[in-house]
């Protein structure tokens, strides 16, 4: 029997990527589907060789998801939420800091005692038997100094990263997140429209669609177009609601329980699904 291509149909590893990334994020499924997707084409070999396996941008409000969503995954796929490389680029603002990323060439001073943060061995750490992937995680891109921009924007490329000592780093077998808050406030004020004036509050599709294009509009006047057209996805996590919150807590009080009565038992923790 020929069975047609269904893009939508996912395998079952990826699958199980789906269900695990649910019982942990609440109210973010755009990005839940837009992680999946991606991983489901690394299962299939349909990413581009010579590039990281995924590069994604999410936007949306402080607390929405963001970094949990990337520790989830890494959770889900690694069995681990603190596999994942964090850079933050507040961090490294000036040419002096951009070599604990990179390490100073030889022949400076401190070359021998400066390990990079952005090695292959840093990066390999984490990979397990089964999956050989990397995450990686640029939070708030907004503040990259120049220096750091310009090594983001070779990393997203051609997945490589060229180390002080000329050691070059392969990224592509990592899936790159980057997080900002651009557009936050905007998105907050179509929510909250100011007192005294009697507006009708759109429909939760329009709303969701104002807040994207509210998000993707931000990043496009802040960033520029070779580093929007080097991204595979930009998500933008939508504000949480009061029934979310409430679920995000019904999920974190049960992390706590597991903790406890693990504890109490002498036995280790182990999170839902993995
Ligand atoms: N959508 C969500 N699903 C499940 N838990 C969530 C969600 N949003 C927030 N949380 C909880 O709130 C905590 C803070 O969220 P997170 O760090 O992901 O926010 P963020 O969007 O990265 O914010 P920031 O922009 O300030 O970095 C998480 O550790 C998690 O416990
Ligand atoms: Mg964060």
């Amino acid at each position: 029997m020929v069975k047609s291509l269904d893009p939508t149909e996912t395998g079952r590893d990826a699958q199980r990527l789906d269900q695990n990334l649910h019982k942990r994020i609440v109210g973010q499924e755009e990005a839940i589907g837009n992680v999946v997707n991606i991983y489901q084409m690394y299962l299939a070999g349909m990413n581009s060789p010579g590039r990281p396996v995924g590069n994604f941008l999410f936007l949306g409000p402080t607390g929405s998801g963001k970094t949990r969503m990337v520790e989830a995954t890494a959770e889900s796929l690694l069995g681990d939420a603190r596999a994942v490389t964090k850079i933050d680029c507040a961090e490294f603002q000036h040419s002096h800091e951009i070599a604990k990323l990179i390490g100073s060439p030889p022949g400076y001073l401190g070359h021998r005692e400066t390990h990079p943060l952005l090695s292959q061995e840093v990066l390999n750490q984490y990979q397990t038997d089964k999956i050989k992937l990397s995450f990686v995680l640029f939070d708030e891109i907004e503040k990259a100094s120049d220096a750091l921009w310009n090594l983001l924007l070779g990393i997203l490329d051609k997945a490589t990263l060229t180390l002080g000592d000329n050691r070059r780093v392969d990224f592509s077998r990592a899936l790159i997140f980057m997080t900002s808050n651009l557009g936050a406030g905007e998105m907050s004020a179509l929510l909250n429209p100011g007192i005294g004036f009697s507006q009708t509050v759109p429909a939760p599709e329009k709303m969701a669609a104002k807040i994207n294009s509210t998000g993707l509009a931000a990043a496009r006047r802040k960033f520029t177009p070779e580093f929007m057209n080097r991204l595979d996805k930009v998500v933008v996590f939508k504000p949480l609601g009061q029934a979310e919150l409430r679920r995000i807590l019904d999920l974190e009080l049960a992390i706590v329980q597991r903790r406890v009565f693990s504890n109490a038992l002498g036995t280790p923790c182990t999170a839902p699904g993995t």
